[in-house]
């Protein structure tokens, strides 16, 4: 029961990594507040993790949050824990990346995940703590994926300096980079069709040392020890979640 009496926002907790670290949060006492776009599966979240709150808001609209941290301003007055998860991917070779796909992904992974932390740092206080979700992505060369691997890596940069700039008011921030996790990510990637899903899978487990792809819960408990008091020593760290990806 790690956060009794903390409170708790997850940016992207209704689906995949962000939803089962919600209900690992919640499991342990937090209050819970969740966002992400699709009202749907935030109504469901709200009731399998038990959730305070569920908003409707696309990252993608760097005033997206604004709303969200007044009203936990409003019914909490603080944030212990930010956990900012929200993220798309998309594979194009170089030669077929447009613009427009760029800014999606960048616009929404890298713009929209630094400016979630802006909007919540004014109810953030000494003791509190932000994870971020990378990606081994960012450092591995995976061809086709150059657009979210720069879009974590950026992130990647941003953590280390958060990590840098708050550490004065005691805040820490770190970042859990899963390596192949078993969520709906690889089914919502722009433009892949299911058999090319499926052969993506079948390659990406055949480089994971563990010949698996991680479960989405296998990432949760990393980001909630991170979170957590247990981690009070420890900022600025980018932690491989990957089967021995990056390590073997
Ligand atoms: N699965 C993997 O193999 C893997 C590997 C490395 C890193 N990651 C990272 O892990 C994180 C979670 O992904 P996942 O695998 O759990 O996939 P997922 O099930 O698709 O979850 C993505 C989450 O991000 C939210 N999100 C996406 N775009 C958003 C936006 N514009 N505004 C607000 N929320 C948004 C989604 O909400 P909606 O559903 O409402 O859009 C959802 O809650 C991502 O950052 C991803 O890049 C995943």
């Amino acid at each position: 029961m790690r956060f009794v009496d903390k409170i708790v926002l997850i940016v992207g907790g209704n689906s995949g990594i962000g939803l089962a670290a919600a209900i690992g949060f919640a499991r342990e006492g937090a209050t819970v507040i969740i966002t992400g776009r699709d009202q749907v599966t935030l109504d469901k979240a709200i009731h399998d993790i038990g959730a305070a709150a569920a908003f409707r808001a696309d990252v993608a609209d760097t005033e997206s949050m604004v709303p969200v941290v007044e009203e936990i301003r409003r019914m909490h007055g603080r944030i212990d824990v930010l956990f900012v998860n929200a993220g798309v991917g998309a594979f194009a070779p170089v030669r077929e990346v447009t613009r427009e796909l760029w800014d999606h992904i960048h616009d929404i992974n890298l713009r929209g995940c630094f400016f979630a932390v802006q909007k919540a740092l004014p109810l953030m206080g000494r003791g509190s703590s932000i994870v971020v979700t990378g990606s081994i992505g960012s450092l591995a060369g995976v061809p086709g994926n150059a657009i979210y691997a720069a879009s974590k890596a950026g992130l990647r940069a941003i953590v280390r300096i958060l990590a840098t700039e708050l550490v004065a008011e005691g805040i820490r921030v770190n970042m859990v980079s899963p390596g192949p996790t078993e969520t709906p990510l690889i089914r919502r990637n722009v433009g892949m069709d299911e058999s090319a899903v499926e052969s993506l899978r079948q390659v990406m487990i055949s480089v994971v040392p563990m010949k698996r792809m991680g479960e989405p819960e296998e990432i949760a408990r990393p980001v909630l020890f991170l979170a957590s008091d247990e981690a009070s020593f420890i900022t600025g760290v980018d932690l491989f979640v990957d089967g021995g990806c990056l390590e073997l």
